[in-house]
């Protein structure tokens, strides 16, 4: 198994403690922004290292003074991250990070954001192959049962938790639990990647709309290809995995090869990257500059309306 998914070591230190019946496998990293106690032990994991300070164990035994309180009554809301930059967070989102007892946060989230945690973090590591569905489980059970413990609780997730987050399924499930749920907006890649790449996703006598898609269906299946339209910009989010075969399908349902694309990998980050082709050479280019998730993909004549003339 990855050694990512490992909890690394054990530590005293649980004040986020479940109940037996929820047997979690060691898919969190659970973290402390404060200084790790002499008992405590960093995290040296390369991809983690600057945010997370310490690892505890969970899945222990309440203690008798961490038992469920009838009375207490938790919070929870949901907080979009944004595309990835801290700057783009908004005022509400910025301080609601910081006030919270317990933030339970997507790995998309960058560190410099999660650093604002000033409370207890959980950060889902990777999602491995075929075991998405329990790891969402597993984080909503997490902070459920914060919530159930009277603390207030984050549920961090990057862009907006509406958009492709998953974020309407949380709601109705801490509902069903007992739990009406608080959801503060972010910047969707969707949005910010365009503008980002300077891809205005409507521009007048160019694009008058836009759609937002994802290339990649429940259980790895290929969603239905959007109708071709000249005058629509089309927006693919988590689908640059499968470019070659997303292109390809464009092209099948209508789409015409010299279509322009462009590609924006890491949107907002220092390190951001736009390529642009047409849908014709979009795959062996996004293949020669390898470009990674999270990418987003904008089809339409819009890609090139600030490019400039040559
Ligand atoms: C599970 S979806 C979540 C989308 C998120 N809720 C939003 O509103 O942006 C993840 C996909 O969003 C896109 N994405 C997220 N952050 C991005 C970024 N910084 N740059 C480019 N694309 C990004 C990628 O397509 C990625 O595969």
């Amino acid at each position: 198994m990855d050694p990512l998914l490992h909890i690394v070591s054990i530590v005293n230190h649980s004040s986020l403690l479940l109940p037996p019946q929820i047997q979690l496998e060691p898919l969190f990293v659970v973290t402390s922004i404060m200084p790790p106690s002499p008992d405590e032990t960093l995290v040296h994991d390369s991809d983690q290292t600057t945010a997370l300070t310490a690892v505890t164990q969970v899945g222990l035994q309440p203690q008798a003074d961490q038992q469920p309180s009838s009375t207490a009554r938790g919070r929870i809301t949901l907080v979009g991250a944004g595309p990835g930059d801290p700057d783009l967070l908004t005022v509400k989102a910025y301080r609601i990070i910081q006030e919270a007892e317990l933030v339970v946060s997507d790995n998309l989230v960058p560190k410099p954001i999660l650093s604002l945690v000033r409370g207890e973090l959980f950060v889902a590591l990777k999602k491995s192959e075929g075991r998405a569905d329990q790891s969402q489980d597993e984080l909503m059970n997490v902070a459920l049962e914060g919530a159930r413990r009277g603390r207030r609780v984050i549920r961090l997730k990057n862009g907006d938790p509406f958009v492709y987050g998953r974020g309407g399924e949380e709601v109705l499930f801490f509902r069903k639990h007992g739990f009406e749920v608080d959801v503060i907006p972010g910047i969707s890649s969707c949005l910010a990647a365009p503008l980002s790449g300077l891809v205005p996703i409507t521009h007048r006598g160019v694009a008058d709309q836009f759609l937002v898609a994802t290339g990649q269906g429940k259980n790895g299946s290929i969603p239905e290809i959007p109708p071709y339209a000249h005058h629509r910009t089309t927006v693919f989010l988590m689908s640059v995995a499968r470019m070659a075969d997303l292109a390809r399908d464009l092209v099948a349902h209508g789409y015409p090869e010299n279509c322009p694309v462009a590609v924006v990998e890491k949107a907002t980050f220092p390190d951001q990257r736009v390529l642009r082709g047409t849908l014709a050479t979009i795959a062996d280019i996004s293949q020669t500059e390898k470009i990674q998730s999270p990418s987003t993909i904008i089809i339409g004549n819009s890609v090139n309306a600030l490019v400039a003339e040559q």
